[in-house]
C-alpha cells in the first residue's frame, strides 16, 4: 500500500524539468527472456506449496498480486529504480523466476581494499529514473563493475527455514584440504538480528522480507519501514530534493486492516512458492548423479538440508533439495569483484542448482550459456573439482549434466 503524500512535490519537480517520461539508460536495456518452453515441469513452477492452510494459500494470492503489480511514478516508483515491478525481472517460466535481465554493481578497490563509493551512491546502479536529469552513471573513480544476474525465488521459503544452525554446522563438517566454506553472518534489515545470509549471490540477506524491502528500495524506487531512504543520483540528494522529500515517511505503508505492507505481502508470496520438482531418475542419470559425488561437485552443492519447526506446518521439518551449502566459497577469478555483506570481492554463495532446468543463462552475470560452461568458468576452491570433472570422459561428462537437468 503506498502512500500518495510524497507525490505532492513532484509539481515543484516538473517546473525544473520539462521531461517527465521515463528515462532509459544510455546503455541499451537487457533484451527480455526469450518465451520458456511450456513443459509439464514448467506448468508446475510458479504455484503455492503443496499443505497450505486456506489462511496461507489466501496470503499466497494476495503476494502474487503485488509481486506482479506495476509502479508508476504516481504509486512510488522512482525516482531511481531499475524496473516497474518484480516480475519484471522474476519472470521465467513463471512469475519468481529467473531471466536473462542483469543489474550493474561497482566500487573501487586500491591495495586490496574494496571501496562501495556509498557517497556516490554505489555500489547499485540505478539505471533508470522518472525523469533523464536523474539518471545515474558508474562513476569514474570507480575500477570494477559487475553484471548480476536474476536469480528464482522457487523454493525461498524453504530456503529461509533452514536453521541458521544447520547451515553452520554443515560448515564444520564438509570441509575437505581444498574446500572451505564460510557461513555468511550478516546483520538482518527486518530484525536487526545477527543472522546467516542465504539469500542473493553474496549471500547478503538472511530472510525474505529484508530482500523484499531492499528490492522493493533498490530496484524499485520504493521506500519503505526496512529500507526508508531514496537514492540519490550519483549521491546528490540536492538534486532529488527537487523531486522527493528527504524527510517524509516511506511510501509502503501499512494496510490499516491486515497490517500488512506491500513488502509483506510479496515476502508471503515467495515464502509459499513451491520449489521445482526434479524429473524422474533414469539409468543415465544415476550415473551423473554418482560423478557429481565422486568429483567433488556435492562439497559444496550439497544436494539436501532440513528445515526446523516452523510457524507453517507446509515448512515445518522438510527436506529442502537445493544443491547449495548456503556457505561463501572464495571462487578465484570466477568472483565478481564487489565485497558485500559478508562476501570478500572473491567470495560467491553457492548457487542452489534446483530448477537449473529453467533458467536461460547461468552463473552471476550471465556468462555461461550452458551448464557445462558454468562448470568450467569454476575456479579457487572448485578448481579441484572442475579439473576432476574435465578428466571424466565425454560420455560420463553428459551423465552428468544429464543429472543436472533433471534438478
Ligand atoms: C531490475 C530487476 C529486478 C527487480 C525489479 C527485482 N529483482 Fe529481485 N533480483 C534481481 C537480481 C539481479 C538478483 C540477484 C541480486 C544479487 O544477489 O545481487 C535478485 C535477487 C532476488 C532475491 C534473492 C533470491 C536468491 O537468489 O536467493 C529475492 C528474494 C528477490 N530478488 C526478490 C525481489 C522482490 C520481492 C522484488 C520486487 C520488490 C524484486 N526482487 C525485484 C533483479 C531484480
Ligand atoms: C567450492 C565450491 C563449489 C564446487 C566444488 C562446485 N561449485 Fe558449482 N558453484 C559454486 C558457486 C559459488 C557458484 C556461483 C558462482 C558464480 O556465479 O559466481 C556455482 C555455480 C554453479 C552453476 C551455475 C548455477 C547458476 O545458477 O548459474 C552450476 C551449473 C554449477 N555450479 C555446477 C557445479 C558442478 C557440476 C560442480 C562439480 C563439477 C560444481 N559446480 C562444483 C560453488 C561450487
Amino acid at each position: 500500500m503506498k502512500t500518495p503524500l510524497l507525490r505532492v512535490l513532484l509539481p515543484a519537480a516538473l517546473l525544473f524539468i520539462r521531461a517527465t517520461a521515463v528515462a532509459q539508460p544510455p546503455q541499451p536495456p537487457a533484451p527480455p527472456a526469450p518465451p520458456p518452453p511450456v513443459t509439464a515441469r514448467g506448468a508446475q513452477l510458479g504455484t503455492p506449496l503443496a499443505g497450505l492452510t486456506a489462511a496461507e494459500q489466501a496470503e499466497f494470492t494476495a503476494g502474487v498480486a503485488n509481486f506482479t503489480e506495476v509502479e508508476t511514478a504516481e504509486t512510488g516508483l522512482g525516482p531511481l529504480f531499475n524496473n516497474v515491478s518484480c516480475v519484471a525481472c522474476h519472470a521465467a517460466p513463471a512469475p519468481g523466476g529467473a531471466s536473462t535481465i542483469t543489474v550493474t554493481r561497482f566500487g573501487r578497490t586500491v591495495g586490496g581494499v574494496f571501496d562501495p563509493l556509498t557517497a556516490l551512491d554505489g555500489s547499485l546502479l540505478h539505471a533508470r529514473a522518472i525523469a533523464p536529469v536523474l539518471l545515474e552513471t558508474v562513476p569514474a573513480s570507480a575500477n570494477v563493475t559487475t553484471l548480476r544476474l536474476t536469480t528464482p525465488v522457487f523454493g525461498a521459503g524453504l530456503i529461509e527455514a533452514i536453521p541458521d544452525a544447520t547451515i553452520i554446522q554443515n560448515a564444520q563438517q564438509s570441509r575437505t584440504s581444498t574446500v572451505q566454506g564460510t557461513v555468511a553472518f550478516v546483520t538482518d534489515a527486518a530484525t536487526g538480528q545477527q543472522r546467516v545470509g542465504r539469500f542473493g549471490w553474496k549471500a547478503q540477506h538472511a530472510t525474505l522480507l529484508s530482500f523484499a524491502g531492499d528490492a522493493y528500495n533498490n530496484e524499485m524506487g520504493v521506500t519503505n519501514r526496512i529500507f526508508p531512504t531514496a537514492h540519490a543520483p550519483d549521491g546528490n540528494t540536492a538534486l532529488l530534493s527537487h523531486f522527493v522529500s528527504l524527510t517524509a515517511a516511506p511510501e509502503d505503508v501499512e494496510d490499516p486492516v491486515t497490517g500488512k505492507a506491500d513488502i509483506d505481502r510479496m515476502a508471503d508470496f515467495m515464502r509459499f512458492l513451491a520449489p521445482p520438482s526434479p524429473a524422474p531418475a533414469t539409468a543415465q542419470t544415476l550415473i551423473g548423479q554418482r560423478a557429481f559425488t565422486a568429483v567433488g561437485c556435492a562439497s559444496c552443492h550439497t544436494p539436501s538440508m532440513n528445515t526446523g519447526p516452523n510457524a507453517s506446518a507446509a515448512l515445518s521439518n522438510q527436506a529442502v533439495g537445493l544443491y547449495s551449502d548456503l556457505l561463501l566459497h572464495d571462487m578465484g577469478s570466477l568472483g565478481d569483484g564487489i565485497a558485500q555483506g559478508a562476501a570478500t570481492t572473491t567470495q560467491m554463495r553457492t548457487a542452489p542448482l534446483w530448477g537449473l532446468h529453467a533458467r536461460p543463462v547461468y552463473l552471476h552475470d550471465g556468462r555461461a550459456a550452458t551448464p557445462d560452461a558454468a562448470i568450467r568458468a569454476h575456479d579457487g576452491e572448485a578448481k579441484a573439482s572442475v579439473t576432476a570433472y574435465l578428466q571424466l570422459s565425454a560420455t560420463a561428462q553428459q551423465q552428468l549434466l544429464a543429472f543436472l537437468a533433471t534438478l
